[in-house]
């Protein structure tokens, strides 16, 4: 039997901690954004919520949201032409193939302890987080009241270098996908250097090209729809919750406000760069209806520190289930 999740991590973590304690000139901000990170890594997430940092560059401790309700509502445009939601994605992939060329593993987490110069002492604790967002995911599937169902296969929308890809396939037989080449590349050498045969890696050329990939019964994203455009993360869900076996659950992140956020398309490509991390926001009444009109019901959804909690902002992570007693999705023919 496979150790528990708690136990694995702490292994890794007194591995961590022993290999690498931190140099005694590590000091002030860089100490406290590396025990940051390990701590997320090491800790179950209550206990990282009651106070401690989260692992995306969140300077501030967890708590509500201090987003006022009081707030003039986005002007976007959700739908547009599939002609132009394919340059959308290509543009988006242009992006991230350029920070997989050049800063992978901080492209993925945002702290300085990931980029390219202070990797060697810090590449555990990157693949360790990843098992503290499997152990999230259990818990709150288990919140849900479905820690007891079974779950076969996995699919990972946006699997980067495969921070949570190994963790998700120590559970499940998971295909990862990824816009960036260049990111699929260390992800490869990464699940290989693990001996994981369960793991499949599939470059994604187009939002279509999920429905070649089949179906699965959990679907997973997380820090990835943030990056696209509103078009663009509204045909992902959709395809997504597509792919979903009865029974089967989207566990995802989404970034679902941003005070004076607007997006239009024709203006955006007009002046989008292709070597930028851009964020962009879907306004929660699309994204509910989007998950009504797959068929599919939301069981849980949490305010997250995926984007730092801020006070203009909102960022949401959902559950969202394709009841058991139901037909299958329309034919996933591409
Ligand atoms: C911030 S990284 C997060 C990686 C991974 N989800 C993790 O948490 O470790 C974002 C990743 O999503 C990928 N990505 C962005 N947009 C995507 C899309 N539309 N489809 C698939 N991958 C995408 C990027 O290439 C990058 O590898």
């Amino acid at each position: 039997m496979a150790p528990r999740i708690d136990e694995q991590l702490a292994a890794i973590g007194n591995d961590v901690f022993q290999r690498h304690p931190h140099p005694t000139h590590v000091t002030g901000r860089k100490r406290r954004e590396m025990n940051g990170v390990l701590m997320s890594a090491l800790l179950p997430p209550v206990e990282v919520e009651q106070g401690l940092t989260g692992c995306r560059g969140a300077s501030e401790p967890l708590g509500p949201s201090r987003l006022s309700l009081a707030v003039h509502p986005m002007n976007v445009q959700v739908f547009a032409p599939p002609e132009w939601a394919g340059t959308l994605l290509a543009n988006t992939a242009a992006q991230w193939q350029h920070l997989g060329e050049t800063e992978p593993r901080w492209s993925v987490l945002t702290a300085e302890a990931f980029l390219q110069e202070h990797l060697a002492e810090n590449l555990e604790s990157f693949y360790a987080s990843g098992l503290a967002e499997l152990a999230t995911l259990d818990a709150t599937l288990a919140r849900a009241g479905l820690g007891e169902r079974r779950f076969q296969t996995c699919v990972e929308l946006g699997c980067g270098v495969g921070r949570v890809t190994h963790a998700l396939a120590r559970r499940y037989a998971t295909t990862g996908v990824d816009v960036s080449a260049a990111h699929l590349a260390i992800a490869n050498h990464y699940v290989q250097s693990l001996g994981l045969p369960s793991v499949r890696l599939a470059q994604l050329l187009s939002i279509e090209g999920i429905k070649s990939l089949g179906r699965f019964d959990v679907a997973y994203s997380r820090l990835v729809l943030q990056h696209n455009p509103p078009p663009v993360m509204a045909a992902l869900i959709a395809a997504l919750l597509a792919a979903l076996n009865p029974g089967g659950v989207a566990y995802f992140q989404i970034p679902t406000f941003k005070v004076g956020y607007r997006f239009e398309t024709r203006e955006y490509l007009e002046s989008s760069q292709q070597t930028h991390m851009e964020m962009h926001y879907l306004p929660q009444a699309t994204l509910f209806k989007i998950i009504a009109d797959a068929g599919c019901r939301l069981l849980d959804i949490r305010e997250d520190d995926s984007i730092g909690m801020s006070s203009t902002a909102l960022s949401n992570t959902l559950l969202v289930e394709r009841p058991l007693n139901q037909d299958p999705a329309p034919p996933l023919t591409p």
